[in-house]
């Protein structure tokens, strides 16, 4: 996988059952190098979201990014984030604010976050492939969002990822470092992975 994403910034998931290494290779550091992403990476990143699945093929999905060589741009989006995720996320050289369509051309309201999801797992495992970490966060004002970066009524800013290529460790506050390396985890499959009906563990589930 070194030809994708080098040592610094890998931390591959311990998975259990054989998994792509672009899914076992994507995580959410929070150490950017101070490099620039080249424009073309990030039109590769936001085709690989417009090509994801949606309910009726509506797209109910936007994105608005910044990038820090235009810094009243990125601010905006910078100022959105709590503090926790600022100090950190300020390091990243691209922001990106995901949008939701909330309603169709009827009215209706549509399944555009269960859409836009599958955008943004596009997008993330595409800046694996670029050897780009990503890092989204939920950690942001929701109000401020559609204040500064006047987003309209009907459409919901869903969260914001920090994008770049991956830093090392040593350029984070200590409790980050240590969060940085600390091992991966997850549920296992008998906890999630049902046979036939709630709650009954398929067989072979268990990891
Ligand atoms: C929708 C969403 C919101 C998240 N919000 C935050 C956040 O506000 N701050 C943060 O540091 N990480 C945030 N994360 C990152 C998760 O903590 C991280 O994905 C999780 O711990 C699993 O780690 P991994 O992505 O490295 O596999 C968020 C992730 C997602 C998908």
């Amino acid at each position: 996988m070194s030809s994708i994403v080098g040592a610094i910034g890998r931390k591959p998931a311990p998975a259990a059952h054989p998994i792509h290494e672009l899914i076992s290779e994507r995580w959410s550091p929070r150490a950017f190098a101070d490099r620039p992403v080249e424009a073309e990476k990030l039109h590769s990143l936001f085709e690989a979201a417009r090509w994801a699945a949606s309910t009726s093929n509506l797209q109910p999905w936007n994105f608005i990014f910044a990038t820090r060589e235009h810094p009243e741009e990125y601010a905006r989006i910078l100022e959105t984030l709590n503090e926790n995720n600022a100090k950190w996320a300020q390091a990243a050289p691209v922001l990106v604010v995901p949008v939701a369509k909330l309603y169709d051309f009827a009215g209706r309201e549509q399944n555009s976050l269960y859409d836009l999801g599958m955008a943004v797992g596009n997008l993330v495992i595409q800046a694996v492939s670029l050897g780009l970490v990503t890092h989204q966060m939920g950690g942001f004002d929701t109000n401020k969002a559609h204040e500064l970066l006047n987003i309209p009524e009907g459409y919901v800013p869903v969260s914001v990822i920090a994008l770049g290529y991956p830093g090392s460790p040593d350029s984070l506050h200590p409790v980050l470092r240590e969060r940085e390396l600390a091992p991966r985890s997850r549920k296992s499959l008998d906890e999630f992975v049902f046979e036939g009906q709630w709650r009954q563990a398929a067989p072979d589930a268990n990891v």
